[in-house]
């Protein structure tokens, strides 16, 4: 029987490029489609050298909608898994235009390439949300029926974008729609070949603290110790990559099975707090990471966590990894790899 292929916009990021290997692993064919806006052509090599054969590209953008649309009629995939898109919410509050654009417009030129492509049997959709949507949540854990209360235009554009797929999904029940809100992706894959490449400042503490432990930065800045929680610091639910990506495979094999649709968080179900993720990185290298606690960072709340009860009950899947292996994963991919892919 052919291999039943998936098109992975933004398949070359992070996340992405290990959905990549574990849709591979589970014998289906990923395509990427990817302008390498934020990731480099390198990480093909790695994807090569883990799989066993090269993957296949399709390089462009997803706002170019008849490419798109193009892309869609040549593969004819099985399912789609929209990862593309900005993730920085400090920068979507200065640039929120840029945000709109690349999430709000980019997923609407999907999802019209997607109509135009497919005569009434559109592929599986799934989506890349994100956590962020609750906002500073009244309750933790977080269950999916909290309220919505984006706090930046990031978070916004997440969830314009769940509202339209959910809409197109009423005007036409032929739509599978799976909206994944992740909760914080961390880690790297076990070979040390892929992982986090973050241009610039890392926005997000793991790649941060994986920087200063190689080297590239002299301190973490730890943003508050007087947070109401165990240490003080800020209390989120860490998820390793590679579960992460064994999420997708969940979900893309419920929606070819039949499944309609589903708005699930991926999380762990678990809080470590910024100073256990310092303590246990530091285990993982085998020497403390120097950090320096200053001003809380306004935005920021401090605790939140996954109820991750549904995705084990809808997906059957459930996270496997802990921090000790994110910390180990990514100290492997950070000291194997200092400056990332570029060398
Ligand atoms: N990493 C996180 O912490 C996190 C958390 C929640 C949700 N998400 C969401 O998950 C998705 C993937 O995140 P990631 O961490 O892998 O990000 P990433 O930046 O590593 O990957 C995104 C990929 O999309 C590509 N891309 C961006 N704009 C494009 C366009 N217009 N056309 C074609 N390709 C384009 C980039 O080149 C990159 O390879 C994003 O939508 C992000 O918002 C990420």
């Amino acid at each position: 029987m052919p291999q039943q292929s998936i098109l992975l916009t933004g398949g070359a990021g992070y996340i992405g490029s290990h959905t990549f290997v574990a849709l591979r692993e589970a014998g289906l064919e990923p395509v990427i489609l990817d302008n390498f806006a934020n990731s480099h052509p390198a990480v093909l090599d790695r994807l090569h050298k883990l799989t066993g054969k090269p993957p296949l590209l399709e390089k462009g953008d997803v706002l170019d909608t008849p490419w798109v649309e193009s892309v869609l009629k040549r593969h004819a995939p099985a399912g789609v898994v929209h990862f593309a898109g900005l993730k920085a919410v400090g920068e979507s509050v200065a640039q929120p235009l840029r945000y709109y654009r690349q999430n709000v417009a980019g997923a609407l030129s999907l999802a019209e390439a997607i109509q135009n492509a497919s005569n009434g049997t559109p592929p599986a959709l799934v989506f890349s949300s994100t956590a962020t949507v609750y906002g500073d949540p009244d309750n933790v854990p977080v269950r999916e029926d909290a309220p919505l209360r984006p706090s930046s235009p990031y978070a916004q554009t997440k969830l314009d974008v769940e509202n339209m797929l959910l809409a197109a999904q009423v005007a036409q029940p032929a739509w599978r729609v799976g909206i994944l809100r992740y909760f914080n992706p961390v880690g790297a894959h076990p070979s040390g070949l892929i992982g986090e490449d973050p241009s610039g400042i890392p926005n997000n503490l793991m790649p941060f603290v994986s920087q200063v432990a190689v080297g590239l930065r002299p301190h973490l800045s730890v943003f508050g110790n007087d947070y109401p929680t165990r240490d003080g610091t800020g209390v989120r639910d860490y998820i390793h990559v590679q579960d992460l990506a064994l999420g997708h495979v969940a979900a893309l094999k419920a929606l070819l099975g039949g499944n309609q649709g589903f708005t699930l968080n991926l999380g762990s179900g678990r809080g470590s707090s910024v100073l256990e993720i310092v303590d246990a990185f530091g285990k993982a290298c085998g020497k403390p990471v120097p950090y320096q606690v200053v001003a809380r960072r306004p935005g920021d709340v401090a605790e939140y966590y996954a109820d991750p009860s549904k995705a084990n009950e809808v997906l059957g899947w459930q996270t496997r990894l802990g921090i000790e292996e994110m910390c180990a994963d990514s100290w492997r991919w950070q000291s194997r790899n200092p400056r990332g892919y570029a060398g």
